[in-house]
């Protein structure tokens, strides 16, 4: 694999500059990649948005974030200094001519020579139009691989205006300058996925439905929509989390080996997954799909009103914050194999987890040999990958149990692992798209959610389950695994082990 280029200066472009990401998420990801010494040597930041504030507050706002979410805890007074001297604020409309001008005598008294621009759009998705078209009014983003564009989920609200934001973005910029972000592609687990299987030829055989019953993708969330019912209630769990997230990662798993490592190749790999995916009829709709919405209950000890309560929801919403969904992909690999993906709010704990359910053994040759094998990857808040296996019970006789043999990050590297954004943000920065989407797979993600979007449309409430807050979810989404499975695999907390091989039971 060729090593990315390290840009030698980076003039960087935050639009949205006094948003929630930016204070949560970009700004502590640039300061540690700042820290750790992956920004080049000239960088500068420049954090549009709509409200006056002086520069120094700014940054103090900033240094805040920085205190409050950065996975390197609070900045050191120095190594702050020498970032925050880096931020310049401009107050600006998005919608008007100036603030460009502003950011462009900005933008070219910081630069010498050529150099990367990056424009981050933070913003509320009616603002993507209006800021393209001023970056290339003004010539701040020209056609030039160099000047390159973050543009944020979500990407669109259904296929059409997907293809009319596509259409839109290809109209100004070339596809090899815009960089759609799923973070999800960003984390560490989910990046390893890939050198998991295609590094290992162990797993490669086994990888089909010869081997493989089925998979259950689960992305559990123990927060609430909180303040964001606004946008939320929009959205729904199926646009906010399956559309995207969900599906990313099920191309990730069902994907064949790419031709190479390498961001085209990887990214026709997944499109090809999407294409493969069986469309529901609106029957089937209300067959392999369950919908729920979340109700009063306790999490973590804490009280948590319904979702119909949460501000800026309406009180007869009819919104899903769950969603449990079957899916086949119809391809000789994947054929009659079933995947089942689940996400939800207000759930007992946060936890994402894929689990490969391999298929019963045919040597019948044990009495209690009845625990196929799986395999289990735990993407977060625990970084694992432990395969469950039957063994023999120590003793005089000849007793199975299932074991679990695990690999995890805590026991195998000390050092602190990079956040999502910060793996994606330096990406954009040596020009990688690999862990980008491109705009065909944004579309083709679009089509399979399509069918379950327009039959909910046409039958709002119909089949709309309830689920306390604090629980797993509504207990129709059971049903949906059978006859693979009773129940989904448990996302409860793991024990925590000194050894890494135990009993499962
Ligand atoms: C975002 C969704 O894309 O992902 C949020 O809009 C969700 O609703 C978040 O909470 C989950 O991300 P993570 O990294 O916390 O699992």
């Amino acid at each position: 694999m060729p090593t990315p280029k390290h840009p030698e200066s980076a003039a960087i472009t935050i639009f949205g500059a006094r948003g929630d990401l930016t204070q949560r998420k970009l700004i502590p990801a640039l300061y540690n990649l700042y820290l750790d010494g992956h920004l080049p040597e000239k960088f500068a930041i420049f954090c549009v948005d709509f409200v006056t504030i002086g520069e120094q507050e700014y940054r103090d706002e900033m240094l805040k974030g920085v205190n409050e979410f950065s996975r390197s805890g609070k900045a050191g007074p120095n190594t702050w200094a020498g970032f925050a001297k880096r931020v310049q604020y401009i107050q600006g409309d998005f919608q008007q001519d100036v603030t460009y001008t502003t950011l462009r005598s900005k933008i070219k008294e910081f630069e010498q020579g050529k150099g990367i621009r990056m424009f981050y759009f933070a913003v509320a998705p009616r603002f993507i139009e209006v800021i393209s078209d001023e970056l290339c009014k003004n010539k701040l983003c020209t056609i030039d691989t160099h000047h390159r564009v973050v543009v944020e989920k979500p990407f669109g609200t259904d296929l059409a205006s997907a293809r009319k934001l596509n259409r839109y973005l290809s109209s100004r910029f070339q596809e090899k300058q815009i960089f759609h972000i799923d973070h999800y592609l960003g984390k560490e687990m989910v990046q390893n996925i890939l050198a998991f299987r295609f590094a290992n030829h162990i797993f490669d055989p086994l990888w089909n439905k010869d081997f493989i019953d089925h998979v259950e993708i689960s992305v559990a969330e123990e927060v609430s929509v909180g303040k964001r019912g606004g946008y939320y209630d929009t959205s729904g769990a199926l646009r906010d989390m399956i559309q995207n997230h969900l599906l990313q990662l099920l191309c990730i798993i069902a994907m064949d080996c790419p031709k190479a490592y390498e961001a085209e190749a990887i990214r026709d790999s997944k499109v090809k997954v999407l294409k493969n995916i069986r469309m529901m009829t609106d029957k089937e709709v209300f067959t392999n799909v369950v919908r729920g919405q979340y109700t009063q209950g306790e999490v973590q000890g804490e009280q948590r009103v319904a979702y119909r309560e949460e501000p800026n929801v309406s009180p007869e919403s009819n919104t899903e914050t769950f969603v449990a969904a079957r899916l086949f992909i119809d391809n000789s690999r994947w054929k009659g194999v079933p995947f089942f993906l689940r996400t939800g709010k207000s759930m007992p704990r946060q936890s994402s987890v894929i689990m490969v359910q391999f298929k019963e053994s045919p040597n019948a040759i044990f009495k209690d040999n009845n625990v196929p094998n799986r395999l289990v990857i735990s993407i977060q808040p625990e970084l694992e990958i432990g395969l469950v296996f039957e063994s023999k019970v120590p003793g005089l006789h000849m007793q199975l149990v299932p074991v679990k043999m695990n690999f995890m990050y805590t026991d195998n590297y000390s050092q602190s692992l990079p956040e999502a954004y910060e793996t994606l943000l330096l990406d954009v920065l040596e020009g990688d798209a690999t862990s980008f989407m491109r705009t065909d797979q944004i579309e083709a993600a679009w089509k399979v959610v399509m069918p379950i979007l327009d039959a909910w449309k046409a039958s709002p409430s119909k089949q709309l389950r309830f689920y306390p807050a604090g629980t797993w979810g509504p207990s129709e989404a059971d049903s949906l695994l059978k006859p693979h499975a009773k129940d989904w695999y448990k996302l409860e907390a793991p024990p925590r082990v000194t050894q890494n091989m135990k009993s499962i039971e």
